[in-house]
C-alpha cells in the first residue's frame, strides 16, 4: 500500500454560503411579463417576479413582511403585486402601497426588492449581499441579431442542476481536455483571458469524423469546424459568438450559457440560441433548434460529470491543462466585499494553451474509433 503522506489529498471547503454579486439572467423576459406573479428560488430565498400595468418588470423577497404569505400565490393589480393573504399591496420598489382595510400603511413597511434589466429579450436581475446598485461599467452588452428580422428568435432551454455548487460550470471556462472528452469537440486552439469582472475564452476547433452520426456521412453538409467567442460578464452569464464552419457555408449563431444560484448545492442552468438567417440556411429556425439540441446533450453530459464528481479546491493540473487556478482567481472577486476585491482578481492575465500535444493524441484517437467502427 501507498503510504498516506506520498498520496495527493483532495482538499474542498464548504460551498460558500454567500452568492456572487453580479448581473444574473432569469430566462426569457416573455416568460414573465404575463401579468401573473411569478415564484423564483434563487440567491438562497423564495422571490416574486411580476411585471404591472406598467411593463416594468419586478423581483421581490418572495415573503410579504405583514405575516409572511407567499406573494407568487398573490395576484398582480395594477402596478402592484397583492398578497393572497390579507391583499397587502407592494410596489415594485419594495414598498408597501396599500393596504385597502387600513386607515394607514405603517412606517418602515418595505421589502427587499431586486434591480432588474430587461434587454435582448432576457431578464436580469442584480444580486449583491452588501445590497449596492451595479456600479457603472458592470453591465451586459448587447447581443447583435437578438431582436433583429435577420436572426431567429431565442431557442431557450431551462434546467435545475440539484448536488452541485455552480463553480462547476465557471470551470469550464478554462477546461480545454473536457470539450475532447465530455463534448465531443475537437479544440485547435485555446486561450484564456481575464480582464476585471469579464471571462473570455477563444477556441478553435474541428468537426470529429468520429463523432458524427454515420447516416450523415453520405449527405452533403459535413461540418468542418467552428469558432467559439466566448466571455462571462460577471459570474455567471456568458456570451458565446459562435461559427460553425459547414461544407456548404458558415451558420453564424449567439449561444447563451447562463446560470443562477439556487441554493450552495443546486443552481438553474440556461441555455439558449439564436440563428442568423443565412442566404444558404433554407430553414434558420430548424438549424436553432437543431444545433439547441446538440448544445444540449452538450450539457447533458456536463450534468452527469458534476452530479457524481466531487468539490475541489486543489485540482491537480498538468501543462495541457488550462488556469483553473487564476480562473476561481478571478472567480472570488464576486464572493468577497466590493471593498475587499484585490488587484489580482481583477488584474489582466492571458494564457494559451499550447495544443500541439493534446491534438496530436487526440488525431489518434478518432483515428482509432474511425478503424474501429469501419471493423465492425
Ligand atoms: S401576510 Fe401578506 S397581507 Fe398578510
Ligand atoms: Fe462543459
Amino acid at each position: 500500500m501507498t503510504a498516506p503522506d506520498e498520496i495527493r489529498r483532495i482538499e474542498a471547503d464548504a460551498t460558500p454560503t454567500r452568492f456572487a454579486r453580479g448581473w444574473h439572467c432569469l430566462g426569457l423576459a416573455k416568460d414573465f411579463t404575463d401579468g401573473k406573479p411569478h415564484q423564483v428560488l434563487a440567491f438562497g430565498q423564495k422571490l416574486v417576479v411580476f411585471a404591472g400595468t406598467d411593463g416594468r418588470v419586478n423581483v421581490l423577497d418572495g415573503y410579504c413582511r405583514h405575516m409572511g404569505g407567499d406573494l407568487s400565490m398573490g395576484t398582480v393589480k395594477g402596478d402592484e403585486i397583492a398578497c393572497p393573504f390579507h391583499d397587502w399591496r407592494w410596489g415594485g420598489d419594495g414598498r408597501c402601497k396599500k393596504i385597502p382595510y387600513a386607515r394607514r400603511v405603517p412606517l418602515r413597511a418595505r421589502t427587499a426588492a431586486w434591480p432588474t434589466l430587461v434587454q435582448d429579450g432576457l431578464l436580469f436581475v442584480w444580486n449583491d449581499p452588501e445590497g449596492k446598485p451595479a456600479p457603472e461599467g458592470v453591465t451586459i452588452p448587447r447581443i447583435e441579431g437578438a431582436e433583429r428580422d435577420d436572426w431567429t428568435d431565442w431557442h431557450w432551454y431551462t434546467t435545475v442542476i440539484e448536488g452541485a455548487n455552480c463553480r462547476e460550470i465557471v470551470d469550464n471556462l478554462v477546461d480545454m481536455a473536457h470539450f475532447f472528452y465530455v463534448h465531443f469537440s475537437f479544440p485547435t486552439q485555446f486561450k484564456n483571458v481575464f480582464d476585471g469582472h469579464v471571462g473570455w475564452q477563444f477556441q478553435q476547433g474541428i468537426g470529429r469524423e468520429d463523432a458524427r452520426p454515420q447516416a450523415s456521412k453520405s449527405g452533403v453538409t459535413q461540418l468542418l469546424g467552428n469558432t467559439s467567442v466566448a466571455a462571462y460578464h460577471g459570474p455567471s452569464f456568458m456570451i458565446d459568438d459562435l461559427t460553425y464552419h459547414y461544407s456548404d457555408g458558415d451558420v453564424r449563431s449567439v449561444l447563451i450559457n447562463c446560470h443562477y444560484p439556487i441554493s450552495a448545492d443546486s443552481f438553474v442552468l440556461q441555455y439558449g440560441i439564436i440563428v442568423e438567417k443565412a442566404a444558404h440556411l433554407a430553414d434558420p429556425a430548424a438549424m436553432a433548434s437543431k444545433m439547441g439540441d446538440f448544445i444540449k446533450i452538450g450539457f447533458e453530459q456536463d450534468v452527469a460529470i458534476w452530479k457524481n464528481k466531487t468539490r475541489i479546491d486543489n485540482p491537480l493540473l498538468c501543462e495541457e491543462d488550462g488556469p483553473v487556478y487564476q480562473l476561481r482567481r478571478w472567480y472570488e472577486q464576486f464572493y468577497v466585499d466590493a471593498a475587499d476585491v484585490t488587484p489580482d482578481m481583477t488584474d489582466r492575465f492571458e494564457f494559451e494553451i499550447d495544443t500541439a500535444r493534446p491534438n496530436e493524441a487526440w488525431r489518434a484517437e478518432v483515428a482509432a474509433n474511425l478503424a474501429a467502427r469501419a471493423a465492425r
